[in-house]
Order: C-alpha cells, then sequence, then structure tokens
C-alpha cells in the first residue's frame, strides 16, 4: 500500500514526526516539492534532528528515500545534511535524486530578498531562495541537477542565468554574485552527490510496479500550496495531492490512501491572513507551550485555534482518508479550547462555513467558533486511547463530526511512543 502524509494547514503540523512514525515497513520514503524551506523535526535515539531536505524515512533502516523531480534542491545544503546524519552514524546509502530537480543557486537566494521589495505585499519567505528558483523551472531557465553532472554545460547555463539576473540585482542597487565565487563549490557537491542522482520517476515506476510501498512525505502544507493556497501568503510549489504526481513522474494509481496531518490548533509563519488567530497572553502561552518558533528559520510562528473551516477545505481538496492529529498535549492546561466552525464577514454580516482562499475574503473574515472545555490533565504518558479524557476524546469526535474525516492517530508529544492509535 503506498500512502501520502500531507500537511493539512500552514506548515508545521508535524509531518516530520508523523512520517518518522509511519516510515517502518515502507520500501520508499519520497519527498516531491518544496526544498530546504521545509524542516522536518525528528528525534533520533533522543537526539533531535531537523531534516530539510533529505526524506524522514532517511532513519529507517532498510528504506530507500528518494527526492522526486519536484523538489527545489540546494547542492550544499543537501551535502551539509547527508554530512550530518552520517554524524549520527548512519551511512547513506539508501538515497536516489531526481536528475531532473531543478537546483536553487547562490543568485536565487539573493533574489528571494530582493522580490519581497518588488510585490503589493510582503510574504516573508524563509529566504532560500525557494520561489525564484521555481519560477526559473516555469520559466523554462532551470539548470538541472543532471546539468550539475557536466562541468562545462552547468558553467555554460549558470552563467547565462546569472548575468541575467545580475542585471536585476544592479536595478536595485543589491550586490552582483559572480559565478566564480560559488562555482567549484558546486562542483565539489557534484563530486559527492553523482552516485545518488538517478531517473527517479523511472526508478519509482520501476519499484511500484514491483509492489514496493511507498510513502510520499509531504512538505509545507495545503494553506501555502501556490494554486489553492491563501495566495499570494504561500510557497511557490504544490503541497496539494497533485503536487506528488508531477513531482514524482508516478500515476494517480499510485495513490492508495492519504493521510493528512493537522494540529490540534493551528498555527502560521509569515504573512498573510489567519481568522483564528491569538493574540496576547493566550498566544504566549499556547506559544511557549507548543514550542513554535520555526524549524527551519527560528521565527516565532503566530498561533491560535483549529481552524475547522480552513481544515474541512483541505480534506476536501485532497480527497483526506484521515487525520493524523499533532500536538493534543499542548492544549492540556487550558481551562477553555475553541474551535473555529464559520466565519462572518465583518462587511455584510453574512456567515459562510465555505473557505475562500483568496487573501481579501480571508481578511474580512470574523471567526465564529465553538468552545470546549478543557481537559486539565497531562496527556503525555497516555498510551491507549481509550485513557485519553473525556473532554479531549470530545473534542476530537467534534472535529471528526465536522469534517467528516476519522482522527486514527493522535500524538501528544515528541517521542514516537508519544503516538497513539484509536
Ligand atoms: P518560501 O517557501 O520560502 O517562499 O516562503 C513562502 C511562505 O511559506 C512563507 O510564509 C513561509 O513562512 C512559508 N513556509 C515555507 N515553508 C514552510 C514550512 O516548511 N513551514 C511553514 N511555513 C513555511
Amino acid at each position: 500500500m503506498n500512502l501520502l502524509v500531507l500537511g493539512l494547514q500552514w506548515g508545521d503540523e508535524g509531518k516530520g514526526k508523523a512520517i518518522d512514525y509511519l516510515a517502518e515497513g515502507f520500501d520508499l520514503v519520497v519527498r516531491y516539492q518544496g526544498g530546504h524551506n521545509a524542516g522536518h523535526t525528528i528525534y533520533y535515539q533522543d537526539q533531535k534532528m531537523v531534516l530539510h531536505l533529505l526524506p524522514s524515512g532517511i532513519f529507517t533502516p532498510g528504506t530507500l528515500s528518494v527526492i522526486g523531480n519536484g523538489v527545489v534542491v540546494n547542492p550544499l545544503q543537501l551535502v551539509n545534511e547527508i554530512k550530518e546524519v552520517e554524524a549520527l552514524g548512519i551511512h547513506l546509502d539508501n538515497l536516489a535524486i531526481s536528475h531532473l530537480a531543478p537546483l536553487i543557486l547562490p543568485i536565487h537566494q539573493h533574489l528571494d530578498i530582493i522580490f519581497e521589495q518588488s510585490r503589493y505585499v510582503k510574504i516573508g519567505t524563509t529566504r532560500r531562495g525557494i520561489g525564484p528558483a521555481y519560477e526559473d523551472l516555469a520559466g523554462r531557465r532551470a539548470v538541472l541537477m543532471a546539468d550539475l553532472l557536466d562541468k562545462d554545460r552547468f558553467y555554460q547555463r549558470v552563467k547565462i542565468l546569472n548575468d541575467y539576473y545580475n542585471k536585476i540585482i544592479r536595478l536595485y542597487g543589491g550586490e552582483e554574485i559572480a559565478v566564480e565565487s560559488y562555482l567549484d563549490q558546486y562542483l565539489e557537491a557534484a563530486v559527492a552527490l553523482r552516485p545518488m542522482i538517478t531517473n527517479t520517476s523511472e526508478l519509482l515506476n520501476r519499484y511500484s510496479g514491483d509492489g514496493k510501498s511507498i510513502l510520499f512525505e509531504g512538505a509545507q502544507g495545503v494553506l501555502l500550496d501556490i494554486n489553492h493556497g491563501t495566495y499570494p501568503f504561500v510557497t511557490s510549489s504544490n503541497p496539494t495531492i497533485g503536487g506528488v504526481f508531477t513531482g514524482t513522474g508516478l500515476s494517480h494509481k499510485a495513490m492508495h490512501k492519504i493521510i493528512g496531518i493537522s494540529k490540534a490548533y493551528t498555527t502560521r509563519v509569515g504573512e498573510g491572513p489567519f481568522p483564528s488567530e491569538l493574540s496576547g497572553d493566550e498566544a504566549e502561552f499556547l506559544r511557549a507551550k507548543g514550542n513554535e518558533y520555526g524549524a527551519t528559520t527560528g521565527r516565532p510562528r503566530r498561533v491560535g485555534w483549529l481552524d475547522l473551516v480552513a481544515l474541512k477545505y483541505a480534506i476536501t481538496i485532497n480527497g483526506i482518508d484521515s487525520i493524523f492529529l499533532t500536538k493534543l498535549d499542548v492544549l492540556d492546561e487550558f481551562e477553555e479550547i475553541k474551535a473555529v466552525t464559520a466565519y462572518r464577514n465583518c462587511d455584510t454580516g453574512e456567515e459562510t462555513s465555505i473557505f475562500d482562499p483568496y487573501c481579501v475574503a480571508l481578511e474580512q473574515a470574523h471567526p465564529v467558533g465553538k468552545s470546549f472545555p478543557g481537559w486539565q490533565t497531562d496527556t503525555g504518558g497516555i498510551q491507549d486511547f481509550k485513557d485519553i479524557p473525556l473532554a479531549a476524546k470530545e473534542y476530537i469526535a467534534f472535529i471528526e463530526e465536522y469534517t467528516g474525516v476519522p482522527v486514527e492517530i493522535v500524538s501528544v508529544g515528541t517521542g514516537r511512543k508519544q503516538t497513539i492509535r484509536k
């Protein structure tokens, strides 16, 4: 059986932990979109590790990890991450990287910062060069992983791109970047990565045809999708279901089950509308309890109650089969817990439970909520669903009723064992 694990909110739902927990038994774990803007936190033998590019299955012995063609790759970052994992005693002979994956170059990172000034709004990107790298893919200018393997070809292609963008950088009064300043580093990375670079679409279809099981690891979340998220406050890839197929070269027939990951509340990093957002002491408390600071950038995350209107939308457009509810324990101390069940338009007063991702519509959405009594019990040590406090069970039951999808797994802490199957 092949399984997709997909973030249902604005990223940071705890996908790293979920995938690490679910990866056991899968033959392959595949990343299909995004880049090192992702930060999947995993505890390996009690040691915290944040993976940005490597699939989270890397710690599961016997599993082949694949970086698909839909992922934008900074080769220097990838080599560093491989070294970090190897330092933990894991030998990485089980990684395949698509030869078609677009490269992130130093110029992209520079442009990411410059482009923030050229938009009608600030996005608050991770400044990793993700957007500009995807722009080059769509503009048919991208330099691909396979290009890196031939020194002359790589130089020629990068030079054209670099010269082109230096003109834009000059326009903004920025500092130009010379190809020569990073060429050797990239070529060195190419030597290290060469044995892993391959036609992953062919590999995946072959393995799938042989009946091998595949876990697809989503990065970011549905509401950050370039097409279906809260545009323009989104990332530049498709974390939604379609991204799996364009980002791997596998057909829809390779998808058997989709688990959506959602926190028991909501967080968002960067700018953009967030109807259920909290402020003041309640926000501070939730942020501290949930340790809500970006795994990639360290930025404090914006926090709020669970937004069921948005969650149902995410579930619907991706055909989610069940929910993996994370960080339930973070709500343990609250006297009262709320969830958003509708939006009231602040101009017209009209109420709706339909999620319209258009940012102007969301900016006008005033949250209408339902209140639940808190359970005020430590859930961190619970191993069996029957031991979950009644008030928490009622909260979970309401999520299921509202979304029409079962909560299959509940996470009550960072450890692998703090995961309860319902
Ligand atoms: P970019 O992906 O760096 O272009 O950033 C675009 C938006 O997506 C910003 O609001 C980021 O904070 C957000 N974003 C990108 N990756 C992640 C992630 O892994 N978790 C949460 N937010 C993310």
